[in-house]
C-alpha cells in the first residue's frame, strides 16, 4: 500500500487553498456579477454571505477532511455514515461539471495572453472575442488549459499542487496590486470605485430575490465550497493545524483578491463605457482590451492582466481536478494515468461549452444555482446535525481558545442552515417556476 501524500508545510496547505479559492470566480465572475447585480448592493450581500455561510461551510468541509484523511467519498465511510457518501460524491460531480467549462474560459485566457502580446486582441475586441470564444480554436485552447492542469495534478500534492501554488498565489497578489495602482491613474477610476463602494440598501431590498441567490452562489463558487475540494485539501493536513485560523485566512485573502480585482476591472470598464454596470459576462474579454487599446502601454498591461487571470484560473482548476483524482487514488489507482484519464473525460464534457457559449452559460448556471448550494446544504446538515459534537471536537483540535467551536456548531445548526435552505428554495423557485429569471433547466439545444 502506497503511503497517502500530505502537504509539506502548513503554509503550503493554506496557499493551496487560497489558490483554489482565488480564480476566475474573483477576476472574471465577480466584477461582472457585481456590475450586473447592482454594484455595491451585490458586494454587501456577497460579503455577508462569505461570513454567514461561506466561512462556516468551509470549516465544515475542513472538519470532514482532516478528521478522516480521506477523499470526499471514502471520508463519509470512515465516519461510519456510508449512507451520506452521496454528499461527497455530489461535490465531486460538481467539480467535474464545473471544470469542464472552467477550462474553456481558461483556454480563452491563454488565447488572450498571446493576443495581448501580439496586439491582435486589442484591435477589434468584440470581433476577436467572437472569433476565439467558440468553435475549433476554443476547443484547442480548452485542451491546452486542461493539459497544464493535468500535468500539475499528476505531479502530486507536494511536488505538484503545493509547489505550484507557492509561486502562483504571491504572484497573483503582487501583479494585481501593480495593476490596481495603474488603474487608479485612469480617468474612470473614481466612477469605478463609486460603483463598487457606494452602499445603497434600497438596491438590495428591491432586488432581493435576484441579488441574494446570485451573491451567495458567487460566495460559494469563489471560496470553492460545495465542490468537495476543501474536504480533499484538508484531508492532506496533519492534526496540529488551527482550522479556524486557516479558514478565516483563506476567506479574507480570497475576498481581498476579489475586491482587488474589482479595483482593477471596474475603473477600466468605467473608462471605456462610462458605466461600469454595462460590461456583462464578456466584460473582462471585450471591455478590458477595448479600454487598453486606447492606453499607453496597453499591450503590456494586457499581458500582465491576462497572465494573472491565467495563474489564478490554474491554481483553482488543479483543485477541481484533485477532488476527483483523490477519490480514485485512494481507491488504489495510480495518480498519473488517473489524472490524465479524468482530464480527457472532462475535456470531452467541455467541448459543447467550447463550441457555443450558450452551453457554457448553461453549465455555469446549473453549477452555481444547483450543484453548489445543494451540496453545501447537505454538508451543513451532515456536519451540524449528524456529526454534531464530533465535528465540534475536531474543530477544537489545535485551537487555542475554546469558545469558537461551540458557536460555530450552533451557527451551523441554525443560522447557516436556514440561510442555505432559503437560497436553495429561491434557486429552485427561479429555475422551475420562473425560468425567465433563473437559468433555463433545459439545455440550449
Ligand atoms: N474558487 C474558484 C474560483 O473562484 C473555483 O474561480
Amino acid at each position: 500500500m502506497v503511503e497517502r501524500e500530505t502537504w509539506a508545510t502548513r503554509v503550503g496547505f493554506i496557499l493551496a487553498a487560497i489558490g483554489s479559492a482565488v480564480g476566475l470566480g474573483n477576476i472574471w465572475r465577480f466584477p461582472f456579477q457585481t456590475a450586473s447585480s447592482g454594484g455595491s448592493a451585490f458586494l454587501a450581500v456577497y460579503l455577508l454571505a462569505v461570513v454567514v455561510i461561506g466561512i462556516p461551510a468551509l470549516l465544515a468541509e475542513f472538519v470532514i477532511g482532516r478528521r478522516t484523511h480521506l477523499d470526499a467519498i471514502n471520508a463519509f465511510k470512515r465516519l461510519g455514515r456510508s449512507q451520506w457518501l452521496f454528499v461527497g460524491a455530489l461535490g465531486i460531480v460538481g467539480s467535474f461539471w464545473t471544470l469542464s467549462y472552467y477550462s474553456v474560459v481558461g483556454g480563452w485566457v491563454i488565447r488572450y495572453v498571446v493576443g495581448s502580446l501580439n496586439g491582435n486582441a486589442l484591435v477589434a475586441p468584440g470581433d476577436y472575442f467572437g472569433a476565439v470564444s467558440a468553435g475549433p480554436e476554443a476547443v484547442a485552447f480548452h485542451a491546452a488549459f486542461m493539459l497544464i492542469t493535468v500535468v500539475i495534478v499528476a505531479l502530486g500534492i507536494e511536488r505538484g499542487i503545493e509547489l505550484a501554488t507557492k509561486f502562483m498565489v504571491p504572484s497573483i497578489v503582487v501583479l494585481l496590486l501593480g495593476l490596481a495602482v495603474f488603474a487608479a491613474t485612469l480617468p474612470g477610476a473614481g466612477q469605478g470605485y463609486e460603483f463598487l463602494f457606494s452602499f445603497e440598501p434600497g438596491a438590495i431590498a428591491s432586488n432581493a430575490s435576484t441579488v441574494i441567490p446570485a451573491a451567495v452562489g458567487q460566495a460559494l463558487f469563489s471560496l470553492s465550497v460545495g465542490f468537495s475540494v476543501m474536504i480533499t485539501y484538508a484531508s492532506y493536513i496533519g492534526k496540529d493545524d488551527n482550522l479556524f485560523t486557516d479558514g478565516v485566512t483563506i476567506a479574507v485573502s480570497n475576498t481581498f483578491v476579489g475586491v482587488l480585482a474589482g479595483l482593477v476591472v471596474l475603473p477600466l470598464l468605467a473608462t471605456q463605457t462610462g458605466n461600469p454596470g454595462e460590461g456583462g459576462p464578456g466584460a473582462v474579454f471585450v471591455a478590458i482590451p477595448t479600454a487598453l487599446a486606447n492606453l499607453p502601454l496597453g499591450r503590456v498591461v494586457g499581458v500582465v492582466f491576462f497572465l494573472v487571470v491565467l495563474i489564478a484560473a490554474l491554481s483553482s482548476s488543479i483543485s477541481l481536478l484533485e477532488a476527483v483524482t483523490s477519490y480514485l487514488v485512494d481507491q488504489g489507482l495510480s495518480r498519473v494515468p488517473t489524472a490524465a484519464g479524468l482530464g480527457a473525460i472532462i475535456f470531452l464534457l467541455g467541448v459543447p461549452s467550447a463550441w457555443d457559449t450558450a452551453w457554457l452559460s448553461w453549465f455555469d448556471g446549473i453549477a452555481v444555482a444547483l450543484f453548489l448550494p445543494i451540496t453545501v446544504l447537505l454538508v451543513v446538515v451532515f456536519v451540524g446535525w449528524v456529526m454534531g459534537r464530533d465535528a465540534m471536537d475536531e474543530l477544537r483540535q489545535g485551537m487555542g481558545s475554546d469558545g469558537i467551536a461551540p458557536l460555530w456548531l450552533w451557527a451551523l445548526r441554525t443560522v447557516v442552515l436556514l440561510a442555505v435552505i432559503g437560497v436553495v428554495a429561491l434557486n429552485l423557485y427561479d429555475l422551475f417556476l420562473t425560468p425567465e429569471k433563473g437559468v433555463y433547466i433545459v439545455p440550449p439545444l
